[in-house]
Order: structure tokens, then C-alpha cells, then sequence
């Protein structure tokens, strides 16, 4: 549905030299009615992909397909025909304050030259399709957060586009508006069979709403795949930043060790792990974990306190054996100096 091929985008320096590479040669594939996550760092080159992506920026080589067309080799008319087939969302949706919630919607209908009776027809389905019912009169002055970036929404979703893009789309919102908008995102995925790309740095937005994810870093993809394949790799950068572990306990007397099960065929549960441990002769209590479920399996990281019989710390032997055993089952684990 969207393909990037070689795409590359270099701005020269603003007062001289060395150029900037924003984005350095980057292949990438977001399947149709996918929802996918694009995260980095600040200046990883995240605005300028999306910028690319809706043909605002032209690239210095490669390609961007949408749908089949190729975004980048268009200009004038072309383009902004291309363009009605993609749709924004910001994290602030700007709307104007002197228009209501559904005259806002209808904005980019007028700008368009949709007749008024198509405009209206269309406008009501945006408005119960995101949930603003009883609002739709309202000024922005008079929603609440949740309420303007769902007209922002609405907006964006107004020439009917076969690919949103969401720039930072829940990042001024509190935790729980956060979950209703992206629920929103999700609903409008499954009933318009719509694409989603979501530019984001919060990981939980990634958690509860992405099929597959991309980590930018320095204008090169670091690590892309689908949700549950990138959350458990433990060897991979975004498994501990999807699933991070709680800071270590303290004040116990006990070797302690961190287990990342993420991927492994045999050790599924953190139960796996204190059974395997009780098969080598050791006690084993989980003191820290994070543990989350991603596409119907557990993923986590936990740290386990590893005892003898007697109750002391487990000798250094019996630990090595253990993270040997774990290793040899696809477990990264690794003692936690503390
Ligand atoms: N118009 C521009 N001119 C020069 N450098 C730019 C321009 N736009 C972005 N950059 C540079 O490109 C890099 C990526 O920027 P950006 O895409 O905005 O990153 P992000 O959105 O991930 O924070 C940064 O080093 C930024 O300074
Ligand atoms: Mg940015």
C-alpha cells in the first residue's frame, strides 16, 4: 500500500557546511488497512518521512508509492489529486475558532468545491463516525481536548482517504483521552479498511494500537516488523523500550537475574522460568517484571531472586549454569549487578 524505496533526503546545512541527511536511503513497506508506528528520537527524520510521504517535501532520491501511484514524481494537479487520497491529523488540529465543530469538518469540502448538499450529507456521517453527536455545533472553545482532535480527525477524513497520517496525534492529550482517540483510530481502521501511520515517541501509543512498527534513528531504520516480533527480540532495540523493566529492588539477599522470554519456543511464562530454575536446585521468586500481552501472546522481562535451599544467594556456579540453560532455550538473561 505505501512503499518507500531508497528514499533519501538531504537539506544543505542553513549557513553552510556540512549537508543534513534527514533521511538516508530508507526501505519500508506498510502493508493496506495496517496501523503502523513510526517512533524515534527528536531529529531522527520522523517530519520529514510524513512530509515525504504527503509529497510537502520532495525527496533527493528513491521513491514513495502510495497506493501505486509515486508521490515524488508528481507535481501541480497531479499531486493534489494524489493528495486527496491521504489524510492528516496533527497533534493540534488548529481549528478554526470562529467555525463550529461540523462547519470545521466541512472546511476542506468547501476549499474542494463539494456542492453544499453533499458537503452537509458528508459531514453528518464524519460527525457520528467519530463520535461528536450533540457536539457538532459547538466552537472549539467549547470541547474538550478529546472532543477538537476528533473534529481534527474528522477533518482529515473528509475527501474519503484511502491513508491517514497521524503527526504526534495523542501527544497533548491526558492518558485516558489518549486511549479513546486511538480506540477512535483503531474503530475507523476496521469499519473504512483505511491505512495508518502513526508518528509518535510514545511507546504506549506503539503498545495499544500498532500492527507493526519502524524505529528511526539518525535517518536510517534501525528496526522495523510487526508488533510482536519486534517486542520479542530480545536482541533488538525496541523490546526494551515496548516492555522496559522496573528499576531493580534493593535490600535483598539474593543473586539476582533478568530474564527476557520474549521469543523463546519452551519458556513462554515467567512460571516457565522459576520451574526451570527449581530444576536446577534453586529458588526462584520474581521480584521485578513487566509483562505484556501482544497479539494474544505473553511477551516480557522479568527479574527473578535466585536462592539455595538454605535461603542465601545461589553460588556463582549454580547462576552461570542457569543463564546457560536459559540461553541454550532462546532466554536472554543476564545477572543484574546492583
Ligand atoms: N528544512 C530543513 N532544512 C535543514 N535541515 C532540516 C530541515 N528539516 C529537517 N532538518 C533536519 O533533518 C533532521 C531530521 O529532522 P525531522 O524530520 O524534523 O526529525 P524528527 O521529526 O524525527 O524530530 C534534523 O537533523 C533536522 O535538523
Ligand atoms: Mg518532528
Amino acid at each position: 500500500m505505501i512503499t518507500l524505496d531508497g528514499l533519501t533526503k538531504v537539506f544543505p546545512a542553513p549557513g553552510g557546511g556540512a549537508d543534513v541527511v534527514a533521511l538516508d536511503d530508507i526501505d519500508l513497506t506498510v502493508d493496506a488497512g495496517q496501523i503502523h508506528g513510526i517512533v524515534g528520537r527528536s531529529g531522527a527524520g520522523k517530519s520529514t518521512l510524513i512530509r515525504c510521504l504527503t509529497g510537502l517535501e520532495k525527496p533527493t532520491s528513491g521513491h514513495v508509492s502510495i497506493d501505486g501511484t509515486d508521490i515524488a514524481a508528481l507535481d501541480g494537479a497531479s499531486l493534489r489529486a494524489a493528495r486527496r487520497n491521504i489524510g492528516m491529523v496533527f497533534q493540534h488540529a488548529n481549528l478554526l475558532d470562529s467555525r463550529t465543530a461540523a462547519q470545521n469538518i466541512a472546511h476542506p469540502l468547501e476549499i474542494a468545491g463539494v456542492p453544499r448538499a453533499r458537503r452537509e450529507q458528508r459531514v453528518a456521517e464524519l460527525v457520528e463516525l467519530v463520535g461528536l453527536s450533540g457536539r457538532e455545533h459547538n466552537h472549539p472553545a467549547q470541547l474538550s481536548g478529546g472532543q477538537v482532535q476528533r473534529v481534527g480527525i474528522a477533518r482529515g477524513l473528509a475527501a474519503e482517504p484511502k491513508v491517514l497520517l497521524c503527526d504526534e496525534p495523542t501527544s497533548a492529550l491526558d492518558p485516558s483521552t489518549t486511549r479513546q482517540i486511538l480506540t477512535l483510530i483503531r474503530d475507523l481502521r476496521d469499519r473504512l479498511g483505511i491505512t495508518v501511520v502513526i508518528i509518535t515517541h510514545e511507546m504506549s501509543v506503539v503498545r495499544e494500537v500498532c500492527d507493526a512498527v519502524t524505529l528511526l534513528e539518525g535517518g536510517r531504520v534501525v528496526q522495523s516488523g510487526g508488533l510482536l516480533d519486534v517486542a520479542s527480540d530480545p536482541h533488538g532495540p525496541l523490546s526494551s523500550e515496548l516492555i522496559p523493566l522496573p528499576p531493580a529492588p534493593t535490600g535483598i539477599s539474593a543473586l539476582v537475574v533478568n530474564c527476557d522470554y520474549g521469543d523463546s519456543e519452551t519458556l513462554r511464562t515467567s512460571d516457565d522460568l522459576v520451574r526451570l530454575a527449581g530444576e536446577r536446585g534453586a529458588h526462584a521468586t520474581i521480584v521485578a517484571g513487566t509483562i505484556e500481552t501482544i497479539g494474544g501472546r505473553q511477551v516480557g522481562r522479568v527479574q527473578l531472586a535466585l536462592r539455595n535451599d538454605s535461603g542465601a544467594p545461589i553460588s556463582r556456579e549454580g547462576l552461570d549454569a542457569f543463564i546457560h540453560a536459559l540461553d541454550a532455550q532462546g532466554v536472554v538473561a543476564q545477572e543484574v549487578t546492583r
